[in-house]
C-alpha cells in the first residue's frame, strides 16, 4: 500500500492499530476511514520543510472538509484555503483561525465576501476585475480595507488531466498573464482594497516540479513589474496541486518539493517574500480509504462484475475523471483471483470504481478502495437517494465516528408536497 498507515497484519488490512474488518463490522459500509497519523505526517512533511523559512501551509479545505480532519490540521497550527463561506464556517468550527485563512474561488458572492471580511480572513484571492469592484464595494460598506491577491493565470501546462488542469489560457481561472499588471494597477486605485500578494494554482495531481518553477518564474517577473508600479507584494501563493501515488505515479517528495520551490524563489532574489502553499490532495489523499462490501458477484461472457455497496455517489472520481484507485481485499484469501469490474448499485453504466481488477473474492467480502481521502466524501452526493457514508478517524488503537451515516429520512426532510 502506498501509505504505511494502512497495512496488513496477519492477512487483515489495518488502519494504524485497528482492523478494517472490525471497523466495517462496527460502523457499517460504505465507510470512509482516515488515519490521524497519516494526516499528521503529511502535514509535517510540509511544515518541517517550511520551518525557519518565510513560508506557510494553507490546507485546501475542498479536498476533505470533515471537521475532525480540519481539526487535526488546526491543532498543528495550519492555515486554510477556502472557496466558500460554508468552508469558512467549517474552518472556524474545527478550531481554525480566519486570520490564517485565504479565500480562493472564481465566483465569490457579496454575502460570502462580507462574512469573510467580518471574520477577518488573511487574504482574498481575486480572479477578475468585476470581482475586485465587488470586493471594494463590500469593504467600503463595512468601513474596511480588504487584503487582496490576484490569481494570475501563468499559462503553463501542468501535464495533468484536462479537468484538473487550471493554469492554461483556456481555463476559466485567474487573470490572464498579459492583463495582470494593468489589473493590479486597477486594484491599487480602489480605496478599500489593500494589495498584498499574488497567487496562482496551475492544476492538481501534478507529478513534476518543473511546471511549478515555470509558473513561479512568471509570477516573479510580474511581481517586479508591479512593484516598480508602486505596489508592494508581501506574499507569493503558489497554490496546491502536488500529486500522490494512486498506482505507479512517482510525484516528488513533499519536503523536496517545498525546498526546491523556496530555494528557487530565494535564488531569484525574492527570499524576503512569504511563500504560501495550498495543498489538498497531498495532505489527505493517502490518509483515507473507502471500505465497501461485495453484494454480488456476477460472472459474464465478456466481463465479471463485483457489485459492491459503494457507488459513484460515494466516490465520484472514477466516473468523473476515469481516475484509478487501487482496490484491495480487507481479508486476504488464499484462492484463485479472477478479473472483475468493481461497480456500484447506481443505475448508470458510469457507476464503476475499478476496472479489470484481479481479485480473489466472494460475496460478502470487504474491499478497501485506496487513496480515497481527497475529493472522496466531499464530492459524494445523494444520487439514487443513497444516504452518504459514515466517516471514521483512527488514532492508534482507537477509532472514532467523525460523521454519522446519513439516514434516508434526512434526505427529504426539507422537501414538501403540494397542498392540493
Ligand atoms: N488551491 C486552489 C485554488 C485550488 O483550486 C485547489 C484545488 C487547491 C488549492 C488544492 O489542490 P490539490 O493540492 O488538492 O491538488 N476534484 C478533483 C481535484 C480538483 C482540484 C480543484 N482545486 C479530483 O478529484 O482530482
Amino acid at each position: 500500500m502506498s501509505d504505511s498507515a494502512f497495512h496488513y497484519v496477519g492477512g487483515v488490512l489495518h488502519a494504524e492499530g485497528v482492523s478494517a474488518a472490525s471497523l466495517a463490522e462496527q460502523f457499517g459500509t460504505p465507510l470512509y476511514v482516515y488515519s490521524r497519523d497519516a494526516l499528521t505526517r503529511a502535514y509535517h512533511a510540509y511544515a518541517d520543510a517550511c520551518a525557519g523559512r518565510r513560508a506557510t501551509v494553507h490546507v485546501a479545505v475542498k479536498a476533505n472538509s470533515n471537521l475532525a480532519v480540519l481539526n487535526v490540521f488546526a491543532r498543528m497550527g495550519a492555515g486554510f484555503d477556502i472557496v466558500s463561506s460554508g468552508e469558512l464556517a467549517r474552518v472556524l468550527a474545527a478550531g481554525g483561525r480566519a486570520q490564517n485563512t485565504v479565500f480562493s474561488g472564481v465566483g465569490k458572492s457579496a454575502a460570502e465576501m462580507r462574512e469573510a471580511l467580518e471574520a477577518g480572513v488573511k487574504c482574498f484571492n481575486v480572479e477578475s476585475i468585476p470581482e475586485l469592484h465587488a470586493l471594494n464595494e463590500v469593504a467600503k460598506s463595512l468601513g474596511r480595507k480588504a487584503p487582496v491577491s490576484l490569481r494570475v493565470n501563468p499559462d503553463v501546462d501542468a501535464k495533468t488531466h484536462p479537468y484538473i488542469s487550471t493554469g492554461l489560457k483556456s481555463n476559466k481561472f485567474g487573470v490572464a498573464f498579459g492583463d495582470a499588471r494593468a489589473t493590479y494597477a486597477q486594484a491599487h486605485a480602489m480605496a478599500h482594497l489593500d494589495v498584498v500578494g499574488i497567487d496562482c494554482h496551475i492544476g492538481s495531481q501534478i507529478t513534476e516540479i518543473s511546471p511549478y518553477l515555470d509558473a513561479v518564474d512568471k509570477l516573479l517577473e510580474l511581481v517586479e513589474q508591479i512593484e516598480s508600479d508602486g505596489m508592494s507584494i508581501r506574499h507569493v501563493d503558489v497554490g496546491g496541486g502536488l500529486g500522490i501515488t494512486y498506482d505507479d505515479e512517482t510525484p516528488p517528495d513533499i519536503g523536496d518539493f517545498v525546498k526546491t520551490l523556496l530555494d528557487h524563489i530565494e535564488k531569484r532574489g525574492h527570499g524576503q517574500r512569504e511563500v504560501y502553499f495550498e495543498p489538498g490532495r497531498s495532505l489527505v489523499g493517502n490518509a483515507g480509504v473507502l471500505l465497501t462490501r461485495v453484494e454480488y458477484l456476477k460472472p459474464g461472457e465478456e466481463k465479471n462484475f463485483a457489485i459492491v455497496d459503494a457507488a459513484m455517489n460515494d466516490l465520484a472520481r472514477p466516473a468523473m475523471y476515469e481516475a484509478f484507485h487501487r482496490i484491495v481485499p480487507v481479508v486476504k484469501r488464499d484462492a484463485k483471483a479472477h478479473r472483475y469490474d468493481v461497480v456500484g448499485p447506481v443505475c448508470e453504466s458510469g457507476d464503476w470504481l475499478g476496472r479489470d481488477r484481479e481479485l480473489a473474492i466472494e460475496q460478502g467480502d470487504l474491499l478497501a478502495i485506496c487513496s480515497a481521502g481527497a475529493y472522496g466524501f466531499v464530492m459524494s452526493s445523494n444520487y439514487n437517494t443513497r444516504p452518504r457514508a459514515a466517516e471514521v478517524m483512527v488514532d492508534g488503537e482507537r477509532a472514532r465516528l467523525v460523521r454519522e451515516r446519513e439516514e434516508v429520512k434526512q434526505l427529504f426532510a426539507g422537501e414538501s408536497i403540494l397542498p392540493d
